[in-house]
């Protein structure tokens, strides 16, 4: 997909979720991400989180067979730094955060409905996933299916869970809302 074909579809999404078919190829393999992984377990460890069962080094399991894989960079993925800059046109600021997430074995439990404080972007690289946006927590759902190369763009305080029916591989990032001032610096 075009980074303009992109940016259309979030302008007309108006601040709600929407699906970007086909939006980067695949690119990555189970190789990269699992050496990812790797790496991050063996870093000093940085990541204590309250939805976390267990965390270690660089990296958090969220269920049995759900991880989560801190600032992935060029080491793992070859030519990341182009997709993100291409994401960054897409979104006109600078990306903020970045994680891999794998679920080793699907129809794990999913997330509880939950926001995120930033604006962020799915990519779904391995496997399928279905996003379920809501309006209110124990409302009805608009449901966004995803195949390998799309991505679901999803506004900062949208409600949203993930079903994960077969193993799967993907990237999160995320860009500090406009008129927003980092966490951090609150
Ligand atoms: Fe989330």
């Amino acid at each position: 997909m075009e980074i303009l074909e992109a940016k259309e579809l979030i302008t007309k999404a108006n601040g709600k979720a929407v699906t970007l078919n086909g939006l980067l190829p695949p690119v990555y393999g189970w190789d990269e991400f699992i050496q990812k992984l790797h790496y991050n377990y063996h870093q000093p460890n940085t990541s204590e989180s309250p939805f976390s069962d267990f965390s270690h080094g660089e990296m958090q399991k969220r269920h049995n067979f759900y991880t989560l894989a801190f600032n992935p960079t060029e080491q793992h993925f070859p030519g990341l730094e182009t997709l993100i800059g291409k994401l960054n046109e897409i979104t006109d600021r600078p990306c903020t955060g970045r994680s891999t997430l794998a679920n080793f074995i699907g129809g794990e439990p999913e997330v509880e409905v939950h926001f995120d404080i930033q604006d962020h972007l799915y990519w779904q690289v391995i496997g399928t996933s279905e996003w379920r946006i809501y309006k209110e927590k124990d409302g009805p759902y608009i449901s966004h299916p995803l195949e390998p190369g799309d991505a679901i763009w999803v506004p900062h305080h949208t409600l949203h869970t993930i079903i994960t029916p077969v193993p799967r591989a993907a990237f999160t990032f995320g860009w500090i809302p406009f008129g927003h001032k980092p966490f951090w610096e609150n």
